[in-house]
């Protein structure tokens, strides 16, 4: 690898009295890459953030952060992070508090202003500028959140649950803030539990469940385990049960959907039902959704 990773963890672990939270995590997150991290309640997610940036500390294990050991002062301060929940200084105008953010982010004074203006316009805040925090709507408070989290024009960018205040173009235009950041070659590791958000804006993603890595990849990768779905005629589910056995045969809207394990069992399936004078209408392949993914790896632990 020629520069390193913009996150780093190597044989983590955090442990809080009797509960493992992060069980030997290893996991690099490449430069300017969009990074998807998700896993069920409890999983151990937040925990990971909070040690990435300094907040916690691991009982075992090494973390790296664009290079600089965690917590370092050089690490922090091209750090931007948006917490699931926050409490800002209410009594403030959003302004103010960008203005506030950005000198302790060390924005020099003469661009400044003109940060805070540009900011303020990209979260769609322009005409909210000059009132106070305290007046604002959740979905305000959480796109001034992710104002205060670029202020310093950071390098790597920590997102926990982004636009789980948002409307829905509120949402989109997110979404495309966070794919403008990953073309600038800014890294954006974001936590959610929206899981199509993840699925339209990653390049790759992890799941984590009981403290532990379960399945990591590019999203492509990940979800292209094979199921085709079918508009067949009568007998056509006992022949592909009588073909792939008992599981991975389902119904979903009134098509057939199988699971198989390459192209040659799709035409063994096909062959079959045509022998056995099942009328075939129409084949297609499906992805897996990163939602079933999910599902599956969280209920069985395994991919
Ligand atoms: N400060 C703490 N003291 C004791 N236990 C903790 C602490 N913080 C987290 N835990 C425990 O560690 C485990 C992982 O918690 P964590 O907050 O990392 O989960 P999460 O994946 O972020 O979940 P969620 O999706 O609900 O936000 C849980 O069992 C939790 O109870
Ligand atoms: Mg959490």
């Amino acid at each position: 690898m020629s520069q390193p990773a913009a996150i780093h963890l190597s044989g983590v672990s955090k442990r809080y009295g009797r509960t493992l939270a992060v069980d030997d995590v290893s996991l690099s997150v490449a430069h300017g890459e969009v990074f998807g991290f998700l896993g069920p309640n409890g999983a151990g997610k937040s925990t990971i953030v909070k040690m990435v940036l300094g907040l916690t500390y691991p009982t075992a294990g090494e973390i790296e952060v664009l290079g600089q050991p965690v917590g370092s002062l050089a690490a922090r301060a091209e750090v931007g992070y948006l917490p699931e929940t926050f409490r800002f200084h209410d009594w403030l105008t959003a302004s103010e508090l960008l203005h506030f953010h950005a000198r302790l982010a060390r924005v020099s004074a003469d661009v400044r202003s003109r940060r805070v203006r540009e900011l303020l316009e990209l979260v769609g805040l322009k005409d909210r500028a000059n009132d106070r925090i305290s007046t604002f709507s959740k979905g305000m408070m959480q796109r001034v959140g992710l104002a205060q989290a670029l202020v310093g024009e950071p390098r790597l960018v920590i997102l926990d649950e982004p636009t789980s205040a948002l409307d829905p173009i509120g949402r989109r235009d997110v979404r495309d803030r966070i794919r403008e950041l990953g073309e600038c070659g800014v890294t954006v590791f974001l936590n959610s539990h929206l899981l199509s958000e993840v699925e339209q804006v990653c390049d790759r993603v992890a799941i984590i469940d009981h403290g532990s890595i379960v399945a990591e990849g590019k999203l492509d990768e990940l979800l292209n385990a094979q199921e085709i779905e079918l508009r067949a005629g009568e007998g056509a589910e006992a022949a592909a049960r009588e073909t792939l056995g008992e599981g991975g045969v389902r119904h979903i809207n009134g098509r057939l959907r199988v699971r198989v394990a390459n192209d040659d069992e799709t035409a063994r399936l096909i062959r079959r039902m045509i022998e056995a004078g099942v009328p075939v209408y129409d084949v297609r392949q499906v992805g897996d959704s990163l939602e079933d993914l999910f599902v599956r790896v969280a209920e069985r632990g395994d991919v």
